[in-house]
């Protein structure tokens, strides 16, 4: 019989697109896989729609659409302080997980051990398998999820080449700052780490907090690979866009990866992207604006209802613990009890489970993602309420 790589058996199908699958199949309202229910800026789409009538439909350069790494590297030196180069820096991807693998396979060679902040997103660990390294998880404790220095140290071994931070954080809403960074650049200089961060969150953020780009520290300029893409910020998640910003000795390697893993990214769709990234800033103080009453609904909605929330400072999700309420389910386990709220109550969460390697630290938890509009979380709401008033009848 054949059999697949023994690599796979180590992960499985992700559960938040199993869940997605499962809301489609009984007509749930989706808040589970983390994309907006609303259309991108018209001036994206227009941009999108003459790139592919301007002929704009073959391979670019494998790095990127040239005006795309041009404004990218204006955004970025900026941003990073460093002189961030379009032709040497840059590689547009297919979506951030592309950047994180090819910037993982860059990397890491076999037996090498990556340090992932636990609850993370889905796709980190298996990327880090491919590569034939190893996760190794640092949990964030549960309620407020803060980074513990003591604890990140502790993890370091002779064998640990690298660090992901994704900030804003998935699936807590989490802005890691303060002394989490302070003990984020003891650790990555120290002991002469890569530090891989994933910031595709990087314009939602709130109640004042402004995003700090970890690799524009100084002591961590050389050693970060930046990472962000469009797909949230610009409501085009089905675009598959994404960079890496990688400092002058892993730069050739992440192209070169890049290169042989997809080629290039879509090309009319690259060009569309440097509309995005130049839209007037009162874009981005309307999506602001807009997230803000996303989250605050979401928030009293949730604790309104009995769930333990905390705040989310930036992205979209929210972990809300499920134990607390008055329902017979409240005792069932995370995925049992995400299953039934999308096949009884119609709206779908995640398993808080499905953030860590050992699956049992995410019980007693599921995920909302509110990057929806106002009615469909409001809907969502009324069908918790009737949902578990049925429940308890
Ligand atoms: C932290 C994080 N990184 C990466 C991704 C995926 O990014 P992309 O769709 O650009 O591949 C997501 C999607 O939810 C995410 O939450």
């Amino acid at each position: 019989m054949l059999q697949p790589a023994q690599r796979t058996n180590r992960f499985q199908e992700s559960m938040i697109r199993e869940m997605t699958r499962l809301a489609l199949q009984h007509n749930a309202i989706n808040l589970s896989q983390g994309y907006p229910d609303y259309d991108p800026p018209p001036a994206v789409l227009e941009a999108a729609v003459a790139a592919l009538h301007a002929g704009a439909n073959q391979y670019t350069v494998t790095w990127g659409y040239p005006p795309l790494r041009t404004r990218l590297a204006e955004l970025y030196a900026a941003r990073l302080g460093w002189d961030v180069q379009p032709d040497r820096h840059i590689a547009v991807t297919c979506g951030v997980s592309e950047a994180i693998c090819a910037s993982l396979l860059a990397v890491l060679d076999p037996g090498d051990e990556v340090l992932l902040l636990e609850p993370a997103h889905e796709n980190f660990r298996p990327a880090v398998l491919f590569a034939g390294a190893e996760p190794v998880a640092v949990s964030l404790d549960r309620p407020h999820y803060r980074l513990d220095g003591d604890r990140l140290r502790a993890a370091v071994t002779p064998r640990t080449r690298a660090l992901i931070l994704n900030t804003p954080h998935n699936p807590t809403g989490r802005v890691f700052a303060g002394e989490e960074l302070t003990a984020i650049v003891d650790v990555v200089t120290q002991h002469d780490l890569v530090l891989i961060t994933d910031e595709i969150y990087d314009h939602i953020l709130y109640d004042g907090r402004r995003h700090l780009s970890p690799g524009s520290l100084e002591p961590l300029r050389e050693r970060t690979i930046t990472i962000g893409g469009l797909g949230k910020t610009y409501a085009v998640t089905g675009w598959r866009l994404g960079y890496a910003i990688v400092p002058d000795p892993l730069a050739g390697a992440v192209r070169a990866v890049h290169d042989f893993l997809t080629i290039c990214a879509p090309t009319p769709l690259q060009a569309a992207a440097v509309a995005a990234l130049s839209l007037p800033d009162s874009y981005e103080a309307e999506l602001l604006a807009a997230y803000h009453k996303r989250r605050d609904l979401m928030v009293s909605l949730l604790a309104g209802l009995g769930f333990g929330v905390d705040r989310p400072e930036g992205a979209y999700y929210v972990m809300a613990a499920y134990g607390d309420l008055p329902l017979p389910q409240a005792q069932w386990s995370a995925v049992d009890f995400a299953r039934w709220l999308t096949t009884a109550v119609g709206v779908a969460v995640v398993p808080g489970g499905h953030f860590y390697g050992d699956h049992g630290q995410g019980e007693g938890v599921v995920r909302f993602a509110f990057c929806k509009r106002i009615e469909t979380l409001q809907a969502a709401a009324q069908r918790l309420r009737e949902g578990f008033d049925r429940a308890n009848t």
